[in-house]
């Protein structure tokens, strides 16, 4: 039941004050990711309020071992993709390894070509203190940036693994405190990934703006999975947070047998799937 004019239209298109709006009224804000128009589509008609073009595009599209190959030309041309399904959910680009952290001008011109020719609305960013002064210079040239703490997965060889972050009090009172830094320097939204449930509730809690997490337990603001992870449709590894809606790739791999045997078997293509004599 709808309490009151403030709450969202599921029609209306999503900006980034729709979102902040989301927070405030407590309506969790559902997330995915798309790297083609098929499948922003399929999310954006879906209910889904913001659909990220996320650089694990490099992991999930292209089979590599991490995500710091994928390359500003690539991320350009999934965005492009995804934006052509997209009518009402907020898109957002994630920005690749080195296009952002060298310095803060190249970072303006590089994340100004996802809105300019991709059409984005938004960037994504990884880290805390070390990005903040390039996320002040982008909001103020125009870049709405969401931000991204925890495991933030450009940085594994640092990490040393996809392992569970800010376990101790002190890595847990840093994040907090770069959580307060992103908001300050204009982020409109942060993702929290892999982090404890109760920490990720103490940033929703203590920031104004919202938090989107994965693996981060339910008391972020919104929730954002890897559409191929949830979709079943990924299956080299699944995470403890994934929850998978469908088996997909059980499916296509059934589906793709059977057609290679009624191909093999001459039962493909039927009359009923044929141009017959005497038609069109
Ligand atoms: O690259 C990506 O898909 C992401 C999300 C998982 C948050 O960063």
């Amino acid at each position: 039941m709808s309490t009151g004019h403030d709450e969202p239209s599921r029609r209306e298109k999503v900006t980034i004050r729709t979102i902040q709006r989301m927070k405030q009224a407590g309506e969790p804000i559902t997330c995915l990711t798309a790297y083609d128009a098929l499948l922003a589509r399929l999310l954006d008609r879906n209910g889904i309020d913001l659909i990220l073009v996320g650089d694990s595009a490099g992991m999930v599209m292209a089979g590599r071992k991490d995500t710091l190959s994928v390359t500003l030309d690539e991320m350009l041309h999934f965005t492009r993709w995804a934006a052509e399904g997209v009518e009402r959910a907020l898109l957002v680009a994630d920005m690749p390894f080195l296009t952002y952290q060298v310095n803060p001008d190249e970072a303006v011109r590089n994340a100004g070509r996802f809105l300019a020719e991709a059409g984005a609305e938004a960037v994504k960013v990884e880290g805390g203190r070390s990005v903040a002064p390039t996320i002040q210079r982008l909001v103020s040239t125009g870049i709405p940036v969401m931000g991204h703490l925890g495991l933030t997965p450009q940085s594994i060889n640092v990490f040393g693994g996809y392992q569970l972050q800010a376990i101790d009090q002190e890595a847990r009172d840093r994040l907090l405190a770069e959580a307060r830094l992103l908001e300050e320097a204009g982020c409109f939204s942060i993702v929290l990934e892999k982090i404890p449930e109760a920490l990720a509730r103490e940033v929703s809690g203590a920031i104004g703006i919202p938090t989107i997490g994965i693996g981060a337990g339910v008391g972020c603001d919104g929730q954002i999975l890897v559409t191929q992870d949830m979709l079943g449709l990924f299956t080299e590894f699944k995470p403890k947070f994934v929850r998978r809606y469908a088996e997909l790739a059980a499916d296509i791999e059934q589906a793709v047998a059977q057609y290679a045997e009624d191909v093999r078997k001459g039962t493909f293509p039927a009359p009923e799937e044929s141009y017959l004599d005497g038609e069109g």
